[in-house]
């Protein structure tokens, strides 16, 4: 084993005991991740790029860190893959960027930040190129490749390159957002990926608009992609202080994108951050995110580690214009122990149904019909004596589906959130409820009939909160319940 790969171990063996480090979704060895970045498929392997601090668990000294995997689900660390150069374009930071394939030679195109990163002028793209094994990266001597946002245009924002190939050019969209009036993808194209030409807007916002879901300021990690016979464009809304993903379906012509629906991607919002897409080899459009933190920087100092990969997620256009969200089948692997109910009767007069198989790391899988319910649902990480839970419900009577985390923790962290996460859900008249909820220590992953999902995160105090409970108010049938404990990701945790 090489030093990198014995430290990185070294370092996860350190950090395997704590009760709120996920089991089996990815997360650098230590320290800080945000951002996906660059995932590619490269001679049959999975190469994962993200935005890494390896000094600390604070956002800050922006690297790129690697990761490799042949199944989407255990994964080996690989060096850092991208460090600042002083004195270089990207000497405060190697922020955002996408990865592609330049007949044979793998391009990582990039935000490279210099001087004050609030000012939209110090953010600039980069090139580099590595060999065929994406270890060695190597800057290109043209960097910045864009050296300023289009001249005349009061950015507020421009970062975030996505490059495709369309024809005999490359296209790249930038997240941006236009002063005064909202989020804005620019456009770009080149032939040879250095030398670039701008085109204009593919889309702007409006920042006023409080019909549709608000979509601030600044458009950031814009993925824009062909899916079924729409296109898509995917970017995190921000204006400073919130932030969450959105996703748009519509009309692509002449370069131009134009929106027919709007949806946010996620009811977790900021939980579910900064989206990157790639299509593989077998057709998938696979969407990957960061899920950060909920607790105080201190908290997360203390612990050596903070933010952490959602699971892959599969997407798929439906006749509505929404997506159809799902995690990729090769999460499945991961299933250990195994329980079945079915054909649970469930009223608000009996108390809460206890299910026997307990864990922190967990899958569990429910078609539900909400029958006379006003609410129906599922408690996870309960302690025994229910000091602590957390709700995952769909509330039939105001149509949403949420994650309740008033009571997710005894822990007095001023900044754990303990509030209700919901968005709008809707069955048709005869659906069932189709949950599928992922529990993985601090992590919740809730898929809801294909299309909702809610992403969360919780820090129970007792590490023997591990229990499942099923509740109602009014009545319902449980037709199926799977409950699945899921293995680690790791050798060594
Ligand atoms: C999104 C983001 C990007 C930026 C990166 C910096 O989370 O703010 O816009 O490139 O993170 O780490």
């Amino acid at each position: 084993m090489n030093s990198f790969a014995a430290k990185a171990r070294r370092q996860r063996e350190r950090l395997a005991a704590d009760q709120h480090r996920p089991r089996y979704h990815f997360l650098p060895p230590a320290n800080w991740m945000n951002d996906p970045n660059g995932v590619i498929e490269w001679n049959g392997r999975y190469h994962l790029f993200y935005q890494h601090n390896p000094q600390g668990a604070v956002w800050d000294n922006m690297h790129w860190g690697h990761a490799v995997s042949d199944d989407l689900v255990h994964w080996a660390d690989q060096p850092i893959a991208l460090s600042p150069t002083i004195g270089g374009a990207d000497e405060d930071g190697c922020w955002s960027g996408c990865a592609v394939d330049n007949n044979g030679v793998p391009t990582l195109l990039y935000t490279g930040v210099q001087g004050d990163w609030t000012l939209p002028q110090n953010q600039r793209v980069c090139v580099a190129t590595a060999d065929d094994d994406l270890i060695l990266w190597e800057k290109h001597p043209a960097n910045p490749v864009i050296a300023h946002p289009p001249a005349g245009m009061r950015v507020t924002g421009f970062r975030d390159p996505s490059v495709w190939r369309e024809d005999e050019l490359w296209i790249m969209a930038i997240g941006a957002g236009i002063r005064d009036i909202g989020g804005a993808v620019l456009l770009y194209r080149s032939v040879d990926l250095i030398n670039w030409e701008y085109m204009h807007p593919l889309c702007v916002g409006d920042k006023q608009d409080t019909e549709n879901v608000w979509t601030g300021s600044v458009w950031e990690v814009p993925q824009f992609f062909p899916l079924g016979d729409k296109h898509v464009l995917i970017f995190t809304a921000w204006d400073g202080e919130q932030l969450y993903t959105v996703y748009f379906s519509g009309r692509y012509h002449e370069h131009r994108f134009v929106p027919e629906a709007v949806h946010k991607l996620d009811f977790g919002d900021r939980h579910f951050c900064a989206p990157y897409t790639m299509m593989d080899s077998q057709g998938r459009r696979i969407l990957w995110g960061w899920i950060g933190e909920d607790r105080s920087v201190a908290a997360q100092q203390a612990a050596g580690w903070s933010g952490l990969m959602a699971l892959p997620r599969e997407l798929r256009l439906r006749a509505d214009g929404r997506l159809a969200i799902n995690p990729v089948e090769e999460i499945n692997s991961l299933r250990g122990a195994y329980q079945r109910l079915s054909d649970i009767e469930l009223s608000a007069d009996s108390s809460d149904f206890d299910i026997d198989l307990r864990g922190a790391a967990l899958e569990i899988a429910a078609e539900i019909d909400p029958a006379n319910a006003e609410e129906i649902g599922v408690k996870v990480r309960c302690s025994p004596d229910r000091e602590e839970e957390t709700r995952i419900f769909y509330d039939a009577v105001r149509k949403r589906l949420g994650v309740d985390r008033r009571r997710a923790t005894l822990f007095q962290d001023s900044r754990v959130s303990a509030d209700v996460q919901a968005g709008e859900f809707e069955l048709s008249p005869g659906e069932k409820l189709r949950l599928r909820i992922f529990v993985d220590c601090s992590v919740i992953e809730v898929y809801a009939n294909d299309h909702a999902c809610i992403t969360s995160r919780v820090y129970p105090s007792r590490p023997d909160s591990t229990c499942l409970r099923l509740y109602v108010r009014g009545q319902a049938r449980v037709n199926s319940l799977e409950i699945w404990r899921l293995r680690s990701i790791w050798p060594s945790a």
